[in-house]
Parts: structure tokens; sequence; C-alpha cells
């Protein structure tokens, strides 16, 4: 067919635009961890907070699997949030901050309005020690997750992330400290940061993911 050449570009914008709104390419880039030896999905929002995600190369049925959550925050960062549900509201949230010189807090919330998250029992945090640190610039944290891509219960319902398509997680940051940083339940106030980048995690999928986490713990 041929179009008179003003209605062929009209169409071709239209399509181009279609194509643009309805395409979500990932904003995570691949990226393979030299303390650990994980491969990652990695973001870095604005501020140059990074956060990252592992995934065992096997997911099973049930979407209980383990992961694991790599941040990288300058150390003008008083706390960096990662959501895995993708919002702030009803869905497990890690809180990692530095406390000190030389410890390192990662902290299991989850919030029902907006305000400070409180404690959430159900998901499970374990530091991998030889991949978490503060040096002079930077604080990172890597731990492993257990409850962070299925959680609910009969009240809120169940949610499950399905990890072999792209995901949307959220994150939030502040530059003010938590009010008690030697305490893993302590409050903090507001973050002026948040997003919701978009993973790719089959690059983020790891063959030997439960030997790798043993040696870095
Ligand atoms: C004292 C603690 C916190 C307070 C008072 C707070 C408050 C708020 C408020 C008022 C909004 C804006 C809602 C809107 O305009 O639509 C918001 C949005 C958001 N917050 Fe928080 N927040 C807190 C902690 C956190 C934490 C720990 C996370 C962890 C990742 C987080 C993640 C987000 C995200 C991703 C959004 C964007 C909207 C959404 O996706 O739900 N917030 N928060």
């Amino acid at each position: 067919m041929h179009l008179p050449s003003g209605l062929a570009g009209l169409v071709s914008l239209l399509s181009l635009s279609r194509r643009d709104e309805f395409s979500f390419e990932p904003d995570s880039h691949p990226y393979e961890d030299a303390a650990t030896g994980l491969k990652f999905a990695s973001y870095a929002s604005d501020r140059g907070v990074i956060y990252r995600v592992a995934i065992p190369a096997i997911i099973p049925a049930s979407a209980e699997l383990d992961t694991v959550l790599q941040v990288v925050a300058p150390i003008s960062i008083g706390w960096a949030g990662f959501a895995w549900g993708g919002t702030m509201t009803y869905n497990p949230l890690a809180i990692m901050w530095a406390n000190g010189t030389n410890n390192v807090v990662v902290s299991s919330r989850i919030a029902y309005g907006y305000y400070t998250p409180p404690l959430y029992e159900p998901t499970k945090y374990t530091l991998l020690e030889k991949a978490s640190f503060i040096n002079a610039t930077h604080f990172q944290v890597t731990a492993t997750c257990k409850g962070c891509t299925k959680w609910g219960d009969d009240e809120m319902g169940y949610t499950e992330v399905d990890v072999s398509q792209d995901v949307t997680f959220g994150f939030a940051f502040s530059s003010n400290s938590v009010d008690a940083p030697e305490d893993s339940e302590s409050s903090f106030a507001i973050h002026d940061g948040v997003g919701h980048p978009i993973y790719d995690l089959s690059v983020a999928k790891n063959d030997d993911f439960a030997a790798k986490v043993a040696a870095a713990l």
C-alpha cells in the first residue's frame, strides 16, 4: 500500500509512540560480584545508591526461593530501603544502614501506611559478612533473604514475585541517619528519594547459588 508521504510519516510516528508506550526496557544491568562470585541484576539510583538482586538458577514452582540482596551506598546516605513488591506498602522491605565504623545493619520491615514501617518477622535476612563492609566512602550490605519472593497471610492475601519475567522492585533512601543506628528495630524518618526500577533477572541466575552463599557467610 502506498500512503502519501505525510500520512506515512504520521503512521510511523504513531507506531513508534505506541511501541515506546508499551515496551518496558529493564533499568538493571548485569553485574558480577568479585567477593562472592555471584551474578546480579544491578540498578544505580540518581544519588549513586546501587541495588542488586541475585537468584538461584533453578526456580521452584512454589515461587519460594532464597534471594541475595546487595546494596552499596555512599556514606552520606543515612538509610537505604528495598521493596520486594515494588511499592512502599504491604510487601517485605529491607532497610539497610551503617552503624559506626565496622557494622552494617539490615532490618526486615513492612509498611501498612506512609509512616515508619514496623518490623516484619516472616521475612529473614542473613548477612553475608564477606561481602558486607564500611569504608571511607561507602557502605555495602550483602544478605540472603528468605520470604522475599512470596509473602502474605490469609488476611492480606498472598503475593508471588515471578522471577522468570522482568520484575519491578522499589527503593527508597534518605540522607538522614536512623534514630538508633546500633538497634535493628530503630525508627527513622521519611526518604528523600524513591523509585520503581525494572529488573531483568535472567542475568541474575546462579548455578551454584547455595555454595557461593555459604562461602560468603
Ligand atoms: C518513616 C518512614 C517513611 C515514611 C514516613 C514514608 C512516607 C511516604 C510517603 C508520604 C510517600 C508518598 C506517597 C505518595 O505521594 O503517593 C511515600 C512513597 C514511597 N515510599 Fe515511603 N515512607 C517511609 C519509608 C519508606 C521505606 C523504608 C521504603 C522502602 C523501600 C519506602 C518506599 C516508598 C516508595 C517506593 C514510595 C513511592 C510510592 C509507592 O511505590 O508506594 N518508604 N513514602
